[in-house]
């Protein structure tokens, strides 16, 4: 650790010397841990870092350049549930779980966010939507892995692994960590649970100083989930991979509950196609909703924020009415080992980092806490997804939204994306797999309830059935459990047991 009078000298260079400004009255404690903290950062990189970002910031191409360059992605570049050969489909999905079966894929969840939305206390892969099963976001991940691991294994007569690769930050590496221990890693080998942790940047105000929360500690924030590219690189992780013989990874949020993990269509599409990088996308079907949408702009792929595209080109429209730009970014990629080996090493330092407006909480002057009511900081964070850029090779996937889509963002004030909708897109797709699968649900009286399979975001499914991921990864299995068999809401469909809940 750096001595106190070289981290002086180092914050005075750096222009950060209020950074001290309570070191007379801390007692030793707090010196220490503020002395340990200091010496942790790299602060001629936090300088270059706010300078880059700034300069980035007024560099960035002209909202009218981008419109005028924006073209759609190019149909032979665009595989889909609904509108590719269902021969295809099937061929890439068997191209899928044959490269699981060989241990090829990977899955790589993002889960370094400090979920502030949602307003927990612990990671949000800790929570519990109030499924009847009670379980959680990490849980339903962990049995999905085990899941495909098996379908491939019946597919295609090998067993292959699934390495979990789990990217925290200093908020969530903990707490996350603790939680798999207690649940005993959901029953994964836990050598194929792999955790590292993504770098933290110090939030600065409007005049590039770094923000102190308290009088021995810097506010820091993690580096955005485009910060896994450089804890790839701290981590050596592309190293383990490779010594795993991993040749391709799906990478995914923590807050989707219906994430198909390691798909096999969307992978075996990917590399059928040559693919170095890929994404999945639902349809937009409403103009102003704000997602970003995959596209080229000047040739370049990339993601078009909602903030970047203009009305004029998200209102166009397509001879079959759908929206030209229509293809919402939902956060789950593909990308090659080799792809990311080219972006670790040389590529990263091009990222240019986004500037996020925060409400920072710091102390004044005078040693007070302050929790300011509008924003008064900035968290520079890249995104995962602005690699697609350096990609000579990518393509998109279109899926249904319904089918795997749900992000919780938010609590339960908010009418979208939180753990209500959560639940209910989980129990809509299951109790559409059991109606697919022959079942007949009945009310307490014994008469048959009428089936309804439109449902909208709004509606809770007339039943509540759900069904563990060990019994069906995606719907596919289920006649021998529920083919022309009558069930009473609720109902929990475990491996060996259809098991009737009480209502609550
Ligand atoms: P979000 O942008 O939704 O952020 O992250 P969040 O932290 O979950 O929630 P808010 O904005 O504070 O309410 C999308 C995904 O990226 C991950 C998150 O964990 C989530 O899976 N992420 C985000 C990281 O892994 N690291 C980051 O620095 C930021």
């Amino acid at each position: 650790m750096a001595t106190m009078e070289q981290v002086r000298r180092q914050l005075e260079e750096a222009g950060q010397a209020h950074l001290l400004r309570f070191w007379p009255e801390l007692d030793p404690e707090g010196r220490a841990v503020l002395l340990g903290e200091l010496s942790a950062l790299d602060l001629r990189e936090l300088r270059q870092h706010c300078l880059s970002a700034a300069a980035a910031a007024s560099r960035r191409k002209g909202l009218d350049e981008i419109q005028r360059d924006m073209k759609p992605m190019p149909p032979e570049l665009v595989g889909s549930v609904c509108h590719s050969d269902p021969e295809a489909l099937a061929s890439w999905e068997q191209e899928g779980f044959h490269l699981i079966s060989q241990n090829k894929v990977a899955v790589l969840l993002l889960a370094g966010g400090q979920g502030t939305r949602l307003g927990v206390p612990y990671p949000k892969g800790m929570y519990n939507v109030g499924l009847p099963s009670g379980k959680t976001l990490y849980e339903i991940q962990a049995e999905r892995i085990r899941k495909v691991e098996e379908l491939a294994s019946e597919k295609c007569g090998s067993k292959g692994t699934v390495p979990w690769y789990i990217m925290t930050s200093e908020f969530t590496l903990g707490p996350t960590k603790t939680f798999f221990v207690e649940h005993d890693f959901f029953h994964l080998d836990k050598s194929n649970v792999i955790l590292f942790e993504q770098r933290m940047l110090p939030a600065v105000t409007f005049d590039g100083k770094a923000i102190l929360e308290q009088k021995d500690k810097v506010a820091m924030a993690p580096d955005g989930n485009g910060g896994l590219y450089r804890a790839l690189e701290d981590n050596q992780i592309l190293e383990d991979m490779e010594s795993r013989g991993v040749q391709y990874i799906h990478v995914y949020c923590v807050d989707n509950i219906l994430v198909k993990m390691a798909d096999p269509v969307f992978i075996g599409f990917c590399v059928s196609k040559g693919a170095e990088c890929g994404a999945k996308v639902v349809e937009k079907f409403d103009p102003a909703e704000p997602v970003g949408v995959a596209c080229q702009v000047d040739g370049v792929y990339q993601v078009i924020e909602y903030s970047e595209i203009s009305p004029e080109n998200a209102q166009m429209r397509n001879p079959d009415g759908r929206l030209t730009y229509n293809a919402a970014s939902i956060c789950m990629h593909f990308f090659t080992v080799e792809f990311l080996k080219t972006v670790v090493r040389e590529m990263e330092p091009h990222l240019q980092p986004h500037v996020a407006l925060k409400k920072v909480p710091f102390v004044d002057e005078e040693g007070n806490l302050v929790k300011p009511i509008k924003a008064n900081g900035i968290k520079m964070e890249k995104f995962v997804f602005d690699v697609f850029q350096f990609s000579k090779n990518f393509v998109i996937f279109e899926v249904l939204r319904e089918d795997e889509f749900s992000p919780l963002k938010n609590s339960d004030t908010a009418d979208k994306d939180t753990p209500t909708t959560a639940r209910r897109a989980l129990l809509s797709q299951h109790y559409r797999w059991a109606l697919k699968a022959g079942a007949r649900f009945l009310d307490t009286g014994g008469y048959q309830i009428p089936e309804k399979l439109s449902l909208s975001e709004r509606d809770d499914p007339p039943v509540v059935c759900e069904i563990s991921p060990l019994v069906s990864y995606f719907g596919e299995g289920l006649e021998v459990h529920m083919k022309d068999k009558d069930f009473t809401s609720p109902i929990l469909i475990n491996k060996n047991q259809v098991k009737a809940l009480t209502n609550p």
